[in-house]
């Protein structure tokens, strides 16, 4: 190790792949993080980083290609920090997530399971129904794309491969009406200027389009050119909103929208379910892989119609919903109240009258209902990427459910959670990888855990 300096190429023979994507090899017995390389693979890898215990490295050669390796089909890959995996195939990148999943378990959770193999998509591309893209400036042009990897330096895009075509033309629209009007431009050091960031939502099905644009401030110059321009370009914008940002640093909204056109929500479906989406609503970005993901997750509940359900942190309730129908009764937990009042509002849409949704800290309600002596007969999580709070665990262990499923898109804490619920009493029955996220390394999980008096 100490004779390896940055900036030195060595070759690398690469026998894993870290949860980021980086190929993982060894060097002087040290870990070697090969950003670019693949499983398989033997690589020139040029040092770009020397740490304690591992280093940090890119490829300069590859001198044995994977199988799996692949053109990118995208003109920013390597430089746009979005898709990491764009030289990986398809098949590659679902074989890499079901390791990850694995690794993290057997790893991390010292659980021994079998890890079923990823449900990809038929159609990888074009799947996501939201985008966020940080507004810049550059040479006193405009720009607006996605952050490079690992920084807020902005890689101006004109297309990609994994937002709709809607999505593109909306944020290409605004850069445009920003550069003619002369619109200024937020500065993260200086506190000025008013826009920041363009973020759009797309109902798949209903083709609906929303517009969001994040500023500021309260108001920004020449809006009825922004709107006219917007509904010349893009066919069914269905909303247009100032999304009112004045905090310092990387928060990408802040809490209040102003309608400057159409409506507050858009509307889509997952399966036959509706749903009204708001500008600061969670909603699954990719809506064909939501249903396959709900559709396990019902399976796995395998409901027979009597059963008290909890959906915890379950954002505008479209699990709630979704499992409503196969239920006696299904309590929503969510901390963002316009979330729950988007859940309220969307059982009543689809006429669902057996759901009722709770707005605060799953930690704080979690213990509230065990407190109060309730027993749900299956709990299903979806929580955010840090995972359940230790109070949320304990609560669930207490009211002791015969079944859990756990949805998680961060197979790390989703391993530390699920190794406590083996200790109290719960016994790992399945796990389901679903790519939620083609191109990128993230991936989705869902796992049914079962008391383990229970067969
Ligand atoms: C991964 S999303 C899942 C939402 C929903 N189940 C779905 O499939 O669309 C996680 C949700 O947890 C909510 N959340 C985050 N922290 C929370 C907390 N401490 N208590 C309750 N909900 C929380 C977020 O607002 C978000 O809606």
């Amino acid at each position: 190790m100490q004779n390896i300096n940055i900036g030195d190429i060595y070759e690398v023979y690469i026998d894993n792949m870290a949860h980021e994507g980086q190929g993982v090899g060894r060097l002087d017995g040290i870990a070697v993080f090969v950003k670019g390389a693949l499983k398989g693979e033997k690589v020139l890898a040029q040092i770009d980083e020397k740490h304690k215990n591992y280093l940090n490295a890119h490829v300069e050669k590859i001198l044995l290609p994977s199988q799996e390796r692949i053109m990118p089909k995208c003109i920013y890959a390597g430089k746009c920090g979005g898709c990491t995996l764009q030289h990986l195939s398809y098949k590659g990148q679902l074989e890499f997530k079901k390791q990850v999943v694995d690794d993290s378990l057997s790893r991390i959770g010292k659980i021994n399971t079998i890890v079923y193999d990823t449900i990809g998509m038929d159609n990888p591309l074009y799947y996501r129904d939201k985008a966020e893209y940080p507004v810049g400036i550059e040479d006193g042009n405009i720009k607006s794309g996605f952050y490079a990897s690992k920084s807020h330096n902005i890689i101006a895009i004109d297309s990609c491969m994994i937002q709709s075509d809607y999505s593109i033309e909306a944020m290409k629209t605004v850069r445009e009406w920003a550069n003619n009007y002369k619109i200024t431009v937020y500065d993260k050091k200086t506190g000025k200027g008013l826009l920041r960031h363009v973020i759009t939502k797309i109902g798949f099905a209903t083709k609906e389009v929303m517009v969001i644009v994040v500023v500021n401030g309260k108001n920004i110059p020449h809006k009825k050119e922004l709107v006219s321009r917007l509904k010349r370009n893009i066919e069914n914008v269905k909303s247009v909103v100032l999304n009112v940002n004045k905090n310092y640093g990387n928060q990408v909204m802040g809490n209040e929208n102003i309608v400057i056109y159409g409506h507050e929500y858009i509307t889509d479906f997952i399966g036959d379910k509706k749903f009204e989406i708001s500008p600061l609503s969670f909603f699954q970005v990719n809506p064909v892989q939501t249903k396959v993901l709900y559709e396990k997750a019902l399976e796995y509940a395998d409901l027979k119609g009597d059963e008290t359900v909890f959906d915890v942190y379950c954002g505008i309730g479209t699990i709630s919903i979704f499992f409503a129908e196969h239920a006696r009764k299904v309590y929503g937990i969510e901390v963002i109240p316009d979330a729950v009042e988007d859940a309220r509002r969307n059982a009543a849409i689809n006429g669902v009258d057996n759901t009722e949704f709770i707005a605060g800290k799953a930690e704080d309600v979690m213990k509230d209902l065990c407190n109060k002596g309730l027993k749900p007969d299956v709990v299903v999580f979806d929580p955010p990427r840090k995972g359940l709070d230790k109070d949320v665990v304990e609560a669930s262990i207490k009211m002791n459910p015969e079944k859990i499923i756990y949805v998680s898109c961060n197979p790390t804490t989703l391993a530390r959670d699920l190794r406590i619920f083996e200790d109290n009493g719960y016994k790992i029955k399945k796990v389901q990888p679903v790519d939620m996220f083609p191109y990128t390394y993230h991936v989705e999980t869902v796992v049914l855990m079962s008391r383990k008096e229970d067969k």
